[in-house]
């Protein structure tokens, strides 16, 4: 089936909830990825930040099929021994204690949630279930972490939302104080808002937040779905703030594209769940545990990190080149491999036509061009893409 005969039977046959491109990808390699009539394209959006080592990485293909031959799934009603690995790394290279698998950012954050509610209540009372989030923000698209995300649009048509969520205005740490009432148990927030625009907290910002958590007695929630895992050039992006959380949640790139999703939280908070409380069929398995462990060593150990930071800055450079040279071009900004970059012009015709330059990137907000290469970008396929955006850019 070519392109087109995708998009028909999908149109029949898929249930209408995303407006896609008309095209299908058939193989990938590295940063590249082919479609059904065989056009290739270099990938800067890694099916949104989740394939990190890019397609088909030998790390990846070796745990996938080596577990997949032994045993792919149990449950959580006996020990999995590659989940309990997995806990112990990621717990090791992070401030907190405990972790609980599930199966992506939705449900890493709903757990997130249900944490915070549980562990307030019975330490603080019946009354103690609010919680705070902010403007521009993105939880996931259950009905709780729709109503966790700042931003109405998402919450049309589906009301009403479940209640105990505030919003402050991202990065307003007055605004945060005001909206705290005597209900909140939390606060929640992506240290680098994503699907909001690639928006950087200030350093500043996150420690108030840390410090207004701790007078106040709230749990601190990072929401790093999508900026976790190395993307920002250290392993979990907080660390690039020196601001510590209580509750953690990971997904996207954790397992480089097999589904899985995760929350750490420091063992006073997680001491809140007891058994009964919470659960994830299919959280944690045999093949997506191994998967994520072969990922994560690999990024530990063998100087992802290092080459996220060159390239990141490399290409935040050449971004800033083409800043000075289209007027149009608001701002440049990220971390990592994580770039942002804001237009006084139509975002969506600019992504139209680097796909059809071959250059595969995302919009958000209309107007943001995000930018997510895989962690294996190398410096050509970096200039190629600088080239694309340029030649783009030179036709608006
Ligand atoms: C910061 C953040 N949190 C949560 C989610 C939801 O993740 P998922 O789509 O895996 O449920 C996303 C997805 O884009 C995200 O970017």
């Amino acid at each position: 089936m070519n392109n087109a005969q995708i998009t028909a039977k999908g149109e029949k046959y898929v249930m209408n909830t995303y407006k896609r491109i008309p095209v299908a990808f058939v193989k990938g390699e590295g940063s590249w990825v082919w479609d059904a009539d065989g056009n290739k394209y270099l990938d800067f959006l890694s099916g949104l930040a989740v394939n990190c080592l890019g397609y088909n990485h030998p790390v990846m293909v070796k745990a996938i099929s080596e577990q997949a031959a032994k045993i792919m799934h149990t449950s959580n009603l006996y020990w999995i021994k590659q989940q309990v690995e997995l806990a112990q790394v990621l717990v090791s290279q992070s401030c907190l204690g405990k972790a609980f698998f599930c199966n992506s950012g939705g449900e890493a954050n709903e757990s997130a949630i249900k944490l915070a509610r549980k562990y307030a209540k019975a330490r603080m009372g019946e009354g103690k279930y609010g919680i705070i989030t902010f403007t521009n923000s993105f939880h996931g698209r259950t009905l709780a972490t729709m109503a966790a995300t700042g931003q109405t649009k998402y919450h049309k048509g589906f009301e009403p939302m479940p209640e105990g969520f505030g919003y402050a205005k991202f990065g307003d740490l007055e605004d945060l104080k005001n909206k705290i009432t005597e209900s909140t148990c939390a606060v929640m927030l992506e240290p680098i808002q994503g699907e909001g625009g690639i928006n950087v907290s200030s350093q500043e910002f996150l420690k108030g937040v840390r410090k207004l958590c701790d007078q106040k007695g709230l749990l601190l929630i990072f929401d790093e779905v999508q900026c976790g895992i190395g993307r920002t050039g250290k392993f979990f992006a907080h660390q690039n703030f020196g601001v510590k959380p209580d509750v953690l949640t990971l997904a996207k790139s954790l397992a480089g594209g097999f589904p899985i999703g995760a929350m750490l939280a420091s063992d006073e908070a997680a001491s809140g769940f007891g058994p009964g409380d919470h659960a994830s069929t299919f959280g944690g398995s045999h093949l997506a545990c191994s998967t994520a462990l072969a990922v994560v060593n690999h990024i530990l150990d063998s100087g992802v990190m290092e080459h996220i930071l060159n390239m990141g800055a490399y290409l935040m450079e050449e971004f800033q080149g083409l800043k000075d040279k289209y007027p149009f071009i608001k701002e440049v900004r990220g971390m990592g491999l994580m770039i942002g970059i804001q237009l006084e012009a139509d975002g969506n015709w600019v992504l139209d036509q680097c796909q059809k330059e071959g250059l595969i990137i995302n919009c958000v907000g209309g107007n943001v061009l995000r930018l997510l290469p895989t962690y294996v970008v190398t410096k050509e396929e970096a200039n190629l893409a600088v080239g694309i955006l340029d030649s783009v850019l030179a036709k608006l």
